[in-house]
């Protein structure tokens, strides 16, 4: 486990000594080594990286800013009109889900099927769960499955988001052939994209409420001189949705006087680093107005860092913005409940429910 923000850093970079790919989770199988992009390294996982990487630029992302705003009015006005409601679900959940699947290309009256399923695979981690791993797996056949007929539909009828150009697109390989996707390439492309970029912006927009909500000098500072920059990075380095990151060692090493065997796993450890007390002042406190900030909650600046973090950046400054423009006062009704996404393999740990009432302004 590495915890310090230096060590999580400079490991994330070090690709010499530390490989990606047997995937992020300690508990990934091995039949998914390097199927996906965040379990590649070297030219397989820049070309992969490239396919996708034109549509999350800022440039990108700030062409969809309007659409974003759209979006968070629309949550926000339909849970202001019932008055009180479990922000994780109705509220925090929602913009980054509907904004991924515009991007992917998903219709809108296939999102709550579809995202409910990304739901239920991650619970599947969770021993309150009925039927476990098992049944978890065989929703993910059901979520390809999904994914696969969407590409039929996106190859007969090309539209202009990411599933369609995922379909059509061909990579080269290191001996210069060129050739499309494969089957399982494009199911966990799938898998990764609609998880990466819905579950872990709900928690930083959800955890960023209750750190508001447990610092109201902080909320007021915030209603004051707006959401800037330093405030949204603040909530992502207070929240760092995404617990850790695992790689392999391809060689002898060690990381701080400990020594790491060619072979073994490591584990960087986001939240962890994000406390530290060599790289942040009082670490424990949130401070909307924290300067430098250089949190590693995206990652610590490899080559996998966060492609979504420009979005990620612009959903959460959305959402607060027109939030705090809506609302007189946010109550929080109960303490909120937390799940891991496994007791075995706890790699996103995140809020599961906050009752709230808001009070419009
Ligand atoms: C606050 C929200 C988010 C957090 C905290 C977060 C965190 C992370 C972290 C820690 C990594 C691994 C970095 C590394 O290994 O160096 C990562 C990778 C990734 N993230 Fe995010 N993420 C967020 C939002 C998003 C969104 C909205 C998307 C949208 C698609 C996204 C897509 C990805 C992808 C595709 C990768 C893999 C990149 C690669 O392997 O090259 N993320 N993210």
């Amino acid at each position: 486990m590495v915890s310090r923000h230096a060590d999580v850093q400079a490991a994330n970079r070090d690709t010499g000594a530390f490989s990606a790919l047997d995937g992020p989770s300690l508990g990934s199988p091995p039949e998914m080594r390097g199927t996906m992009l965040v379990s590649m390294d070297g030219k397989p996982h820049t070309r992969q990286r490239k396919l996708i990487s034109a549509g999350f630029t800022p440039r990108m992302v700030g062409r969809l800013e309007e659409q974003a705003r759209t979006w968070a009015v629309q949550i926000l006005d339909r849970a202001l009109e019932k008055g009180s409601c479990d922000f994780v679900q109705e509220v925090a959940y929602q913009l980054p889900m509907h904004m991924i699947a515009d991007i992917v290309g998903i219709p809108q009256e296939d999102r709550g099927f579809l995202f409910d399923l990304t739901q239920k695979i991650l619970a599947g981690g969770d021993p309150e769960t009925p039927g476990g791993l098992e049944k978890s797996r065989a929703i993910q056949a059901q979520m390809f499955g999904y994914a696969q007929q969407l590409g039929r539909e996106k190859r007969a009828n090309p539209q202009d988001d990411i599933w369609t150009l995922l379909q059509t697109v061909e990579v080269e390989t290191e001996d210069g052939e060129r050739h499309r996707l494969g089957e399982l390439e494009l199911d966990m492309f799938f898998f990764l994209l609609t998880l990466a970029g819905s579950e872990t912006t709900r928690s930083a927009i959800a955890g960023g409420l209750l750190a508001l909500h447990e610092n109201p000098d902080q909320l007021a500072r915030l209603r004051r001189e707006g959401v800037t920059r330093a405030a949204v990075e603040e909530i992502v380095r207070f929240t760092s949705p995404v617990a850790y990151f695992a790689r392999r060692a391809t060689r002898d090493t060690e990381i701080r006087g400990v020594p790491i065997a060619e072979g073994q796993r490591i584990s960087l450890w986001y939240p962890s680093a994000n406390r530290d007390e060599d790289a942040f002042d009082e670490p424990f406190r949130f401070d909307v107005g924290r300067s430098p900030n250089h949190h590693v909650a995206f990652g610590g600046g490899g080559p996998h860092f966060c492609l979504g973090a420009n979005l990620a950046r612009r959903e959460i400054t959305i959402l607060f913005e027109e939030l705090l423009k809506r609302t007189r006062e946010i109550e929080v009704l109960e303490a909120p409940t937390w799940r891991a996404l496994s007791i075995y393999n706890p790699i996103l740990t995140y809020m599961k429910e906050l009752p709230v009432r808001l009070a419009a302004a």
